[in-house]
This record gives structure tokens, sequence and C-alpha cells, in this order.
């Protein structure tokens, strides 16, 4: 049978707009899929980015208006990736549009801007509209998922997760639009880092339902690229510690950390879950490890080692000894995602699907606890989301 074809427009052709596009262009990596994305349209409103993009992808249309790819009956999905004081506006009229689309995260620049998202979304109850997260389709993350699911874990004691940078560490690298609140949003990092690092946990089912937050803003100002100095207003680091419940009912610690100056850190997420008969941990920082640690009474506690290869959620082309990084997590990511619009949510091949809204309004209910938390060195309760 051929392949089921998904005609996509891209807005926003950046950073994450061309990784999208390297995706796509090589789907041949990929073994067995039923279907297939096709970029036929790409949006930016910078003529430079979009030329090159038109230009590495050709064949691809060119406009500067994203509404000229909401009215083209030629694209079914969209994928969108654009500053956060953007998504209100862009998600909502592509809802309204009816048209399929994977959007970045954090879906808001605020939680009022996520409810208007959501409201959007109810009465368009049969698109299927994602959140970007790719680092759960690390293979090492799939196994600790598997453990979880399996019940291995045992009680849960205690959980960790984070997205870990040292991009801001020089304090002359200049300013763009994430450390500025009016384009990122007044939640800083936790609006830019914070999915990564709350998406796998509220997957597990293991949902915040208090915070302590504890945000940091280290750089004042940074060069504006036009000789002078900018103001910088975000927060750099933020470390969430929440009281969590998991599926079964049992409260326990969960410690979230989103940090844009995190000193040695290239781009390092990790998951750590302790539990009372198993405990596993897993970095990207070290991609090709997975610890895991199985309680028996009278025996010694060891952490077992184990050397991962390419065992990725959708079969793919790679040796199974060989390394699995960012570029296949994302492709991995975007698989889901095609798999979930021609397949349906039950007839995925796999059935770790991408971050849902509801998953993206839980963050933003946490984030928003996190604010006022920090402001008034409190405990703030988190508040269940009000879209699944
Ligand atoms: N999933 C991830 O790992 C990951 C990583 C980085 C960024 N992001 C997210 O991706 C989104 C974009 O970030 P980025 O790093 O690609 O940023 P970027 O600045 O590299 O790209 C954004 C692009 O959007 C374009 N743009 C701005 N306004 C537009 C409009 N009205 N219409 C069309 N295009 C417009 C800009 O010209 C720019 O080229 C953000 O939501 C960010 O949080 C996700």
């Amino acid at each position: 049978m051929a392949d089921r074809i998904i005609n996509f427009g891209v807005i926003g052709c950046g950073l994450m707009g061309r990784e999208f596009a390297s995706a796509a262009a090589r789907w041949n990596h990929l073994v067995g899929m039923n279907v297939r994305p096709r970029i036929v349209a790409a949006c930016d409103t910078s003529p430079k980015v979009l030329g090159e993009f038109c230009s590495a992808n050709p064949g691809v249309r060119a406009h500067a208006d994203y509404r000229e790819l909401l009215a083209a009956t030629d694209i079914e999905a969209l994928y969108i990736a654009i500053p956060h004081h953007l998504h209100e506006e862009v998600y909502v009229a592509a809802i309204n549009a009816g048209k399929h689309f994977l959007g970045e995260k954090p879906f808001g620049i605020d939680l009022a801007a996520n409810r208007a998202i959501t409201a959007a979304l109810r009465a368009r109850p049969g698109l299927v509209v994602r959140c970007s997260s790719e680092f759960p389709f690390f293979p090492g993350v799939q196994k600790i998922a598997a453990l979880i699911r399996a019940g291995d874990i045992g009680r849960v004691l205690e959980v960790r997760c984070g997205l870990l940078h040292s991009s801001d560490m020089d304090p002359l690298k200049p300013i763009n639009w994430k450390r500025m609140v009016e384009f990122n949003g007044a939640y800083g990092c936790m609006g830019d880092l914070g999915m990564h690092a709350v998406h796998f946990p509220l997957r597990m089912g293991f949902a915040p339902r208090d915070v302590r937050a504890l945000l940091s803003k280290i750089v004042g100002t940074r060069p504006d690229g036009k000789g002078g100095q900018a103001p910088c207003e975000t927060w750099d680091n933020a470390l969430l510690a929440c009281t969590a419940v998991a599926p079964a009912g049992e409260a326990f610690p969960m410690l979230l950390e989103m940090k844009r100056i995190a000193p040695g850190h290239m781009n390092t997420w990790f998951i750590e879950v302790y539990g009372t008969s198993c405990s596993a941990r897993f970095s990207t920082r070290s991609p090709r490890t997975l610890e895991v640690l199985r309680y028996e009474r009278g025996k010694p506690q060891a952490w077992q080692v184990q050397d991962l290869g390419y065992e990725s959620a959708y079969p793919a082309i790679t040796g199974a000894i060989f390394e699995f990084g960012f570029a296949d997590a994302i492709q991995q990511m975007w698989s889901a995602y095609c798999d979930e619009v021609a397949n349906g949510t039950r007839g995925m091949r796999q059935p770790f699907f991408c971050a849902t809204p509801g998953e993206a309004a839980a963050s933003h209910e946490l984030f928003d606890a996190a604010l006022r938390s920090n402001a008034a060195s409190s405990v703030e309760p988190v508040r269940a989301p009000s879209f699944m």
C-alpha cells in the first residue's frame, strides 16, 4: 500500500523549523512507516531566514504571512515554531482554520494565553494538536517508561528531571528574544526549557500538587548587538521542589530543574526515578548509558550500567549497536506525530504519543504557581489543568 502523505506547512523557519525539515528530508532513515511528511510551504517574517530555508529545501513555497498557509487547501498540518508572544494568535488561528499541528512549547506565553489556546481546541476535538518535546524519545527514556509502566519501581520515593544549559554563561553573549519578557514571557527559563522537564514525569502520571520555587536572575544586562547594553529581564535558572502524587496515590518529592546557566552543561536532559523496588537514571550527557538498581532484600545494592544502542520507538536503518542523538529524537517525535495523524492514537505503531495540550496546560499551572511561590517565598498549590 502506498504511504499516506501529510502535506505540511512550516511557520517559523529558525532553529527548530530547520530541524523538522531535516527530519522530513531523511524519512528514508525510518523502516516500515506507512506515513510520510511532505513540506509544501514555509512562512517566516525574515526574508533571509525564509530564503535560506527554501534554498535548502527545494520545491517548498515561500510565504511572508502565516495566514496564507492557513488558507491553503493543499496543507493538512503545520509545524509552528515561533517566539512565545505569537503562540496564542497563531495557534488559535490554526485551530480555527481546522489544521492539525505540532506547536512548539510552551504553548502560549503565559497561563492566560495557554487557556485561550485550549478554549479554542475544545471546539475542535478532531484536530491532532500536540506540543513539541523530543527528549522522551531517547531509547534510555523509553526503557525507563517501560519500567514504570510495568510497576517495577514499587513505591516512588523521589523523581528528578531537568534540562541544563550553559549557553548563557558568557555575560557578553548578545541578547536575543529568549531573554526578553516581552517575547519569551515572565516564566523566563521555565517557558523556554520547562516543558522538557515536566513532560515525561507528567506522562508517567507524576502530578505536581504544590511547588516551592527558587528562581534566579544572574545576568542583568547583555550587549544589544548595536554597541550598547540591553536589560536581560528573564529568569535564568529555576529549581522547583514539588510534592507530587503517583498514580497509585502516594506522595513523593519531585525536583525539576531548568537552567540556562549550568556550568559545564551543553544541553543535558536527565531523568532520575527512585523507588522501593527499582531505581533508574538516564542523562543525554551519556546517551548510551542506562543505570538501573533493583533492590532485593539482603542482596548488595548495585547499579547496573547498560550500554544502549539505537533501539528506537520507531525502527530505523541505523544498526542497533550505533549511537542515538538529538536529531534522531526529533525524527522519532515527528514519527509519533505523523503516525497519530495518519492512524489515530489507538492505531499508532507504538504507544508513546507526543506531548498533549493537556500536558502543556499542566506545565502552565505549575509555572504560574512557581512565579507566585518565588515572589512570596511560599509553598503554592498547583491546580489541576482544566484541559486534559
Ligand atoms: N523542542 C526544542 O528542543 C526547542 C528548542 C529550541 C526552541 N524551541 C521552541 O521553538 C520555538 C521557536 O524557537 P527557535 O529556537 O526556533 O527560534 P528562532 O528565533 O531560531 O526561530 C523563530 C523564527 O520565527 C520567525 N518568526 C517570527 N515571527 C513570525 C511570524 N509572525 N510568522 C512567521 N515566522 C515568524 C523568526 O523570523 C524566526 O526565524 C519557541 O517556541 C521555542 O521555545 C524548542
